[in-house]
């Protein structure tokens, strides 16, 4: 079965926590609690990964984003879910 998990790394260095993935996280892991507990969503922190001046980073099934918000981040997940579980 092929792996339908929408695979989100959130940037836990100190430059992009201060600057807002404190906060993205936190959205993230509320609105998407049973997605989670699905196996819907695998979330992961990293690292600083040498790119603070593009921050707050977050990468979604590979893709960097930068200057990421909470609500930036929701819905680009929300599409990846939507996507990768169609069919
Ligand atoms: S703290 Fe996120 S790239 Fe440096």
């Amino acid at each position: 079965m092929a792996d339908k998990a929408v695979h989100v790394r959130i940037c836990m260095g100190s430059s992009c926590f201060a600057r807002g993935n404190s906060d993205t996280l936190a959205c993230i892991r509320s609105h998407f609690q049973v997605a989670q507990d699905q196996g819907l969503i695998r979330l992961e922190g990293s690292l600083c990964e040498n790119n603070c001046h593009h921050g707050p980073n977050i990468v979604i099934n590979g893709r960097p984003y930068g200057s990421i918000t909470a609500a930036a981040a929701v819905e680009l997940i929300e599409n990846e879910l939507k996507n990768q579980n169609r069919g």
